[in-house]
C-alpha cells in the first residue's frame, strides 16, 4: 500500500471543515430543507435557476460561454430563466409533454444548456449526447429511448442522416445555428425562429421527486450502451456533493471542463454549479494547453474540476507555459474519471501551487461518491474518502465485507439521492446491479488503507477507460463487424501513459481481403465516423484467428494477457 506520502495543505473554506463530523452527523433530510417544494412537487429547474433568478443572484452571470472562434457571451441568471421558459414554450408548441423524451445532439453550445433547463421545466426527460458520436450511437440512443425531438445542429444532422429513417418516434428535429440561406426541411424546424416569437414565461411543471430528469446512455461490456435514468430527487445530492467536494462558494467563477454528453459535464457543469447559484464558465473547443491557461487568465477561474488525460497532457507541454501566465485566481483544483497518478498531483503541486483533489464517481451513481475534501489531506493515487451519507465497502463475490487493505469488488450500499433509477426499457440490467447480496457492484475493484482511504486498482470487467470515457468492448467489436472486410474482431483496453488506456482491435479478415496499411486505416476512419471520435481503435492488429470459448465467446482476457505479455491464467474454456 501506498499511503506514505500526504499532502496536507487546506485551503481557506466556509464548505465542508470537519469531515469525521459531516460524515457522522449527516442526513439527507436536513438537506432537503432548502428545497422549494409545492404540494410535495419539486422541479430541479427552478432550484437550479428560477429562484436565483427572483433573488438578490437576478443579475449574477449564471454562464460565461466562449466558442471555439473566441466569440465570448454571457448570460444572467435572469437571462437563463427568460430563455429556458422561452425555449420551454417553443418545445410545447412542437407537442413536448411531462414525461417525453429531448435528445440533445449539440457542441458546447449556450442552446444545449438552455434547453436541458427548459426540457426540465416541461417535465420532459432530457438526453444529452456527446457531439463527437455517429450515426450509430445516435441512432441507438434515440431509438432505445423512442425519443420525441431532437435538438441538434444543420452539420450534425447531416452526419446523421442516414439513420433518421430507423427513428420512426421522432417527430421533430429543431436546429439550432441555421444559416440564412439552409433550406429547413419540411419536419424541421428553426430554433432561432421559433424562439423568436415565443412568450418568456412559462408555467413550469411542478413534479414528483422521482419523475425522470435526464438519460445517459453508459457502457456495460456486453450489449448496447445502458440508459441509465436519473431523476429530479437527485438535485439533492447534487447541490450539497458541489458545495463541499469542489468547494465552491458564490464568489467563484467555476471551470467544469467537462462536455454534458459525459454525466460529469451534465452533473457538475450544469446542475451543480447551478444549483448553488455560482458563475460558470463553459469553453466549446477543444484541448489546447496555451488556450486553457488563458482562459482560467481571462475569467479568473477560482474552481476548476478536470480530468487525469488533460492534466497530462497539460504536464507534458511543461512547466514553462504555465509560466507565461498568471492563474493566481486559482484556488482550488479537482479530477475525475480515470486514476490520477501521484506524479500528477506533486507536479500540480509544483506549478499551480495547489493539490489536486481526485474523486470517484459513475454515470449510475449520478454524484460523487469517494473525495478528497478541502479539510482533508491528500494521499497521492488514493481517490479518497466516501461521501458523507454514503455507505462505502470492499467485498468479495459473495457480498461480505474485506478488511483494509484486502483488495475487493467496490461496493455501495443502494439508497442514496442521485442513484440510477432504471435503466431505461431493461429492468434486468437494471437489477444486475444489485445482484451481489444487495450491494451496488460498481464494477471496479479497489481497497480501503487503515485510515479509510480508498484506492483504485482496476476494472472488474472488460469496460475501456479511455482519456475518462467509458467504452464497451462490445459496441467496437460490433461496428467493426459492419464494415464488409472484417470477419471477426476482439477489442481490448490496452495501458496508455497519456491516455490511461487505448483500444486495441485484433481483427480476423473476411476470405478475399489482405492485411494492409490503407485496411488500417480505413478501418480506424470507419469506427470513427460510424460509432464515435474517441472509440476508434488507435491499434489494429490483424490476426488469422481470435481465441474464443467452446460456446463461442471472444476470451478479451486472453487477448489482453497475450498483448501484454502476462500470464494467461485459466484457459480451460478456450476453445481448441
Ligand atoms: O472505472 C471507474 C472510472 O470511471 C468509471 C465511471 O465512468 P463514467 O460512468 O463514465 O463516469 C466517469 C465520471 C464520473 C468508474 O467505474 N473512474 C471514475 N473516477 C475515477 C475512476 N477511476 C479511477 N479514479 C477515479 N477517480
Amino acid at each position: 500500500m501506498k499511503n506514505a506520502e500526504i499532502i496536507s495543505k487546506k485551503p481557506v473554506t466556509d464548505g465542508l471543515l470537519d469531515y469525521e463530523r459531516a460524515y457522522k452527523e449527516f442526513s439527507w433530510e436536513a438537506i432537503k430543507k432548502d428545497i422549494c417544494i409545492r404540494n410535495n412537487k419539486v422541479n430541479i429547474a427552478y432550484e437550479a435557476i428560477d429562484q436565483h433568478a427572483q433573488s438578490w443572484r437576478k443579475n449574477k452571470v449564471a454562464l460565461y460561454w466562449e466558442g471555439a472562434d473566441g466569440t465570448c457571451q454571457k448570460y444572467t441568471f435572469l437571462e437563463m430563466k427568460k430563455l429556458s421558459d422561452k425555449c420551454a414554450n417553443m418545445l410545447r408548441t412542437l407537442g413536448v409533454r411531462k414525461g417525453d423524451r429531448v435528445f440533445i445532439f449539440l457542441p458546447r453550445l449556450p442552446e444545449l444548456y438552455i434547453s436541458m433547463i427548459a426540457i426540465a421545466k416541461l417535465g420532459a426527460i432530457a438526453g444529452p449526447m456527446f457531439s463527437a458520436f455517429g450515426p450509430d450511437a445516435v441512432r441507438d440512443r434515440l431509438h432505445n429511448s423512442e425519443a420525441l425531438v431532437l435538438i441538434t445542429t444543420p452539420e450534425l444532422k447531416e452526419r446523421i442522416e442516414t439513420v433518421l429513417w430507423e427513428l420512426p418516434k421522432l417527430e421533430h428535429i429543431v436546429l439550432v445555428n441555421v444559416k440564412e440561406d439552409y433550406e429547413l426541411e419540411e419536419s424541421d424546424v428553426c430554433y432561432k425562429t421559433l424562439m423568436k416569437d415565443t412568450p418568456d414565461k412559462f408555467e413550469m411543471e411542478w413534479m414528483e421527486w422521482e419523475d425522470p430528469l435526464y438519460i445517459l446512455y453508459t457502457s456495460g461490456t456486453t450489449g448496447k450502451p445502458k440508459g441509465v435514468t436519473h431523476v429530479h430527487n437527485d438535485m439533492i445530492s447534487h447541490s450539497i456533493t458541489t458545495k463541499w467536494v469542489l468547494d465552491l462558494r458564490d464568489d467563484d467563477v467555476y471551470w467544469c471542463t467537462a462536455d454534458p454528453g459525459w454525466v460529469t459535464g451534465t452533473v457538475y457543469g450544469l446542475w451543480g454549479p447551478w444549483l448553488n447559484g455560482i458563475s460558470s464558465y463553459i469553453y466549446d473547443g477543444r484541448f489546447d494547453a496555451a488556450k486553457w491557461y488563458e482562459i482560467i487568465q481571462t475569467f479568473k477561474v477560482t474552481v476548476w474540476y478536470t480530468a487525469p488525460t488533460a492534466l497530462r497532457m497539460l504536464m507534458k507541454d511543461g512547466d514553462d507555459l504555465v509560466k507565461k501566465y498568471d492563474l493566481s485566481s486559482l484556488r482550488y483544483i479537482c479530477s475525475v474519471g480515470e486514476p490520477l497518478n501521484p506524479e500528477v498531483i506533486r507536479w500540480g503541486l509544483k506549478v499551480y501551487g495547489l493539490p489536486i483533489h481526485d474523486n470517484w464517481w459513475q454515470t449510475e451513481t449520478g454524484s460523487i461518491m469517494i473525495a478528497n475534501y478541502p479539510c482533508l489531506p491528500v494521499k497521492p493515487g488514493s481517490m479518497g474518502k466516501p461521501f458523507p451519507g454514503i455507505k462505502t465497502a470492499i467485498i468479495d463475490g459473495k457480498g461480505n465485507e474485506l478488511p483494509a487493505g484486502q483488495h475487493g469488488l467496490l461496493a455501495l450500499k443502494p439508497g442514496w439521492p442521485s442513484m440510477l433509477r432504471k435503466v431505461w426499457g431493461d429492468e434486468k440490467r437494471f437489477k444486475e446491479y444489485f445482484s451481489i447480496n444487495g450491494w451496488y457492484a460498481t464494477g471496479d475493484t479497489a481497497y480501503k488503507d487503515e485510515d479509510g482511504y480508498f484506492w483504485f486498482v482496476g476494472r472488474a470487467d472488460d469496460v475501456i477507460n479511455t482519456s475518462g470515457h467509458r467504452v464497451g468492448p462490445f459496441e467496437v467489436e460490433s461496428a467493426l463487424l459492419e464494415h464488409r472486410a472484417v470477419a471477426e474482431s476482439g477489442v481490448i483496453g490496452k495501458p496508455d501513459a497519456e491516455r490511461g488506456e487505448i483500444i486495441k482491435a485484433f481483427v480476423v479478415l473476411h476470405e478475399g481481403f489482405a492485411p494492409s496499411k490503407e485496411l488500417e486505416e480505413e478501418l480506424k476512419k470507419f469506427i470513427r465516423h460510424r460509432l464515435a471520435a474517441h472509440a476508434y481503435p488507435r491499434e489494429i492488429e490483424f490476426c488469422t484467428n481470435l481465441p474464443k470459448t467452446r460456446s463461442g465467446k471472444i476470451m478479451r482476457r486472453l487477448l489482453k494477457a497475450r498483448d501484454l505479455g502476462l500470464p494467461t491464467g485459466d484457459i480451460s474454456t478456450l476453445e481448441d
